[in-house]
């Protein structure tokens, strides 16, 4: 390979997994970020070696990029398992690549340091400020209500996304982020510095040099990943509104750290976590004004009662001493306690007979009038039976109906697609109508909005309660009970249950069989069963 014996003896040997493809377009500045974590791997005495890795990228995977998220975390854990290396920085950013990459490092346990891809620059359109996905949807919803012509669509599209990074709203992207550095998986202040900032490589090239200290103090995920590690990523998960697939992404994490943690432990900790960050979509800015606000660390400085401060991070200091002298530079931006943008309800957990092993809601994303709400079902059977027939008048759906759509869950789509935000049907569109009480066993974009209650579990492929609601039945939610129920009788549903047929099975062979036969439901965090608890296996031996 052309290096002298000098150069590489005695040196910790630094894997750098670099999920970029030509295709990952939120990272299209990792081949240059990846020459400054060398450099800072040199410069501490170490050994780097770039090692490419599935670039599981949001836009261009189909169904979604959610069915290859455990894939990348295979392929992290094996090429840590079976390659010479004493520790990892991890490249990633784009949704996916942040829980695949983790869950990878946590179960191969080296010394591991994370490098979030940090977001892109703010979008313009004129005046006005543009934030990813979120305006998107608005504006889409305009252009669907005959607002809006191509001229217009095309500048919008042309001004939103301006430079490398991830979606620059508090989307999934940055809400993975902000949760790998309360985790304490990055340096802090990592996780909101925009990608094309100069401080951006001064961050990778600090990576490079942490990660060789981590090697000599042995300084492993599973000294860092506790049980309370998990409560503060949540707390921070609440007060930012972040993005309902942090909740599945989470219970993979920690599935992989061997924390017990449930469902349930979301919903306690959004009750008492008021939603500080004002960020859309829940709230006004974007991820450019966080970080200059003072980031993840002066968000925490304002949840210390809320915080477990000891616990150990990448630094090799505590989370306490990460924040200690954060500052919030911008009030506007991250509120007070005293002063939220909401009281409690980052996510919402409920539960009933729609929903008997839960689903979840963003109530600050949703319109305040329908978080209670009883309506008519309307119910779609697949996703392609949904476009196909929303915008048809003769389905007569009115602003009160509810909008139904199953198989669309981890085994069902597969791979849970984000479709929980269901457009709001044309004619409603016209009418003015922008929200209405949509339900699925799907997952949302974190830069979506609305009323969308998402993530039923057992979802309609598995035959939970969702595979045999009928367009007509009622549905009751109640954000405040947290209840979710099909106002059918027990006997009837127990009914239509025994005479369900599961759908027919689409894969003989491949990844895709893999996935089906081993995927958990969205509220165990759908890891593939095998992969769950702590990693154990020792590095191969030679036979
Ligand atoms: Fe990559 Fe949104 S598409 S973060």
């Amino acid at each position: 390979m052309g290096y002298s014996a000098e150069e590489a003896e005695g040196r910790p040997v630094i894997a750098i997994l670099n999920s970029w493809s030509d295709l990952s377009q939120c990272h299209t500045h990792f081949p240059q970020r990846v020459q400054e974590v060398k450099r800072g791997v040199w410069q501490a005495g170490g050994f780097p070696l770039e090692i490419p890795v599935l670039a599981v990228s949001e836009m261009f995977m189909k169904p979604t990029a959610m069915l290859y998220r455990n894939l990348l975390a295979m392929e992290t854990e094996e090429v840590l398992r079976s390659h010479p290396v004493d520790g990892v920085v991890l490249m990633g950013g784009c949704d996916k690549t942040v829980p695949g990459l983790l869950m990878g490092a946590i179960s191969a346990d080296l010394p591991a340091i994370f490098m979030p891809a940090g977001p892109m620059l703010a979008g313009r359109y004129r005046t006005e400020r543009l934030g990813s996905g979120t305006d998107v949807w608005k504006y889409w919803a305009e252009r669907q209500a005959g607002c809006l012509d191509t001229c217009v669509w095309r500048q919008l599209e042309e001004g939103i996304a301006r430079s490398a990074g991830t979606c620059m709203t508090m989307g999934t992207a940055s809400t993975l982020a902000a949760i790998a550095e309360t985790l304490g998986m990055t340096l802090p202040g990592a996780a909101t510095i925009p990608a094309v900032h100069s401080a951006h490589a001064r961050m990778a090239a600090a990576c490079g040099r942490r990660i060789v200290e981590m090697v000599w103090e042995d300084l492993k995920p599973s000294r860092i990943l506790s049980a309370a590690a998990f409560d503060n990523a949540i707390v921070a998960d609440m007060a930012l509104a972040g993005s309902t697939n942090a909740i599945i992404h989470l219970l993979a994490l920690a599935g992989r750290a061997g924390v017990s943690l449930a469902l349930d432990r979301f919903d306690e900790l959004s009750r008492t976590t008021p939603v500080i960050a004002n960020l859309r979509p829940a709230g006004e800015y974007l991820m450019e004004d966080f970080h200059d606000a003072g980031g993840v660390p002066a968000l925490l400085s304002r949840l210390r009662p809320l915080l477990a401060l000891d616990c150990l991070t990448a630094t090799g200091r505590t989370l306490g001493e990460n924040i200690a002298g954060a500052e919030v530079i911008d009030e506007r931006v991250i509120l007070s306690p005293e002063n939220p943008l909401a009281r409690a309800g980052g996510t919402f957990v409920l539960r009933g007979s729609l929903a008997p092993d839960g689903c979840v809601i963003k109530p600050t994303a949703a319109d305040p009038r329908l978080l209670k709400h009883v309506g008519r079902a309307i119910v779609f059977d697949s996703y392609p039976d949904m476009k196909a027939r929303i915008d048809d008048p003769a389905t007569g759906i009115t602003a009160d109906d509810i909008l139904v759509l199953r198989n669309a869950g981890p085994l069902g789509a597969p791979g849970m697609p984000e479709w929980g935000m269901l457009p709001i049907p044309k004619p409603l569109l016209e009418q003015g109508v922008r929200d209405m009480v949509r339900i699925s066993d799907a997952r949302m974009s974190g830069t979506s909005y609305g009323t969308c209650v998402l993530h039923v579990a057992p979802e309609a492929a598995v035959g939970g309660p969702l595979a045999v609601v009928r367009t007509g039945d009622r549905i009751a939610l109640d954000v405040e009970a947290r209840r979710l129920d099909l106002l059918v009788d027990a006997a009837e549903i127990a009914r239509r249950l025994a005479t369900w047929k599961p759908p027919a099975e689409r894969f003989s062979r491949g990844y895709g069989r893999l996935y089906v036969e081993q995927t958990t439901q969205a509220d165990h965090g759908c890891d593939f069963r095998f992969l769950e608890g702590r990693g154990g296996v020792p590095e191969p031996d030679i036979f």
